[in-house]
């Protein structure tokens, strides 16, 4: 065990102690605008490798590597194909990883072995900050145990992390919500290896290529187990009616996640109404079903609607659902 410190990001003061923790090679994790990220330097290996010790993350597993700007990319990846420039202008800084083939000079270590590195721009004025003020590169994933419910806020982070990191920089709570959408292309295809918040549709507008969007591919990505993002209750997806039936049942041990507001007819704090646009469920799904994990042994969420801007929701929470 480590002593945590708690940073705030509001102090200057306590971002370059945040980006001397880093330089010094330890763990810090740090706000991003999807999910807080658990950052180390991704010119040091051995600070890299911390990372896969802290989250219990097989060491096969890439890693995300945020950069402060488009500019950085000939030192993270081999080549900058002509197609990267029109997505780059209109997503970067922003919720994009894109999966390029790695510069030479990328340790092993942060791409799993793999021949290829996933990097993006983060859009967090802190991050970004501290990217560029300290001329940093992070290799970050998401701040939280191994298969465990990613963290939107620092509170959340110390519940997995507390004593296994340096420090945590306390930015508030993420405003996007669920984490980012990774795009490989490869040989003129277009995959979508991790659905995110930004979807298929809006990346086709910028690339001369179709998108596929694969359900299973050959390249390990961890997000893409069915066993990912779960909460330590049982999670079960069912429609308006079962959840109606179950909420005349007893409610002990339960909580409930729903999208129909009028499910709710008291004020238990087991029933959490969810926004009705995919933006504002996405920005507040995992701070939720964290809190009602906090709470019941089964939760039971509404199913949300079928539309493309929902589909990283979907992800997400049919991976955190229990296999029955
Ligand atoms: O929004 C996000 O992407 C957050 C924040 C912190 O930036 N990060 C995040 O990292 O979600 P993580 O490690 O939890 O998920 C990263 C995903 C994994 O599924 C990993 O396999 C995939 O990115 N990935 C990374 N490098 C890759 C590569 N070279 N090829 C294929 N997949 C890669
Ligand atoms: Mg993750």
């Amino acid at each position: 065990m480590i002593k945590t410190e708690w940073l705030n990001a509001e102090s200057s003061e306590d971002r370059e102690r945040a980006a001397a923790l880093l330089k010094q090679g330890e763990l810090v994790a740090v706000p991003t605008e999807t999910v807080y990220g658990l950052a180390a330097d991704a010119t040091n290996p051995a600070a890299v490798r911390k990372i896969f010790q802290a989250k219990q993350r097989p060491s096969n597993h890439p890693l995300i590597t945020h950069i402060a700007s488009e500019q950085q990319l000939p030192c993270w990846a081999a080549t900058t194909p002509s197609w990267i420039q029109p997505l780059a202008e209109k997503f970067w800084p922003g919720p994009l990883t894109l999966v390029l083939e790695k510069h030479h000079s990328v340790s092993d270590v942060i791409t799993g072995g793999l021949a290829d590195i996933g990097i993006r721009v983060p859009d967090h004025p802190v991050l970004l900050d501290i990217l560029t003020r300290f001329n940093l590169a992070l290799a970050a994933p998401s701040a939280n145990p191994f298969q465990k419910l990613s963290p939107t806020t620092a509170e959340q982070v110390m519940h997995g992390m507390n004593g296994k990191i340096a420090a945590i920089l306390d930015g508030g709570p993420c405003v996007v919500g669920t984490e980012s959408t990774i795009l490989r292309v490869h040989q003129g295809k277009a995959e979508i290896l991790r659905s995110g918040p930004i979807t298929a549709e809006e990346l086709g507008k910028y690339l001369p290529y179709d998108i596929e969007i694969p359900q299973q591919h050959s390249v390990s990505v961890p997000g893409n187990q069915r066993i990912h993002y779960q909460p330590s209750a049982n999670l079960f997806i069912s429609d308006r009616n079962e959840i109606a039936k179950l909420l005349d049942g007893t409610r002990r041990n339960r909580g409930f996640l729903v999208i129909s507001a009028d499910l709710k007819n008291d004020d238990a704090e087991n029933i959490v109404v969810m926004p009705r646009d995919a933006r504002g469920y996405r920005s507040a799904m995992y701070s939720s079903l964290f809190r009602l994990d906090q709470q019941v042994a089964d939760i039971w969420v509404e199913a949300p609607p079928r539309a493309s801007d929902w589909l990283d929701i979907w992800d997400r929470l049919s991976r955190a659902a229990t296999s029955i």
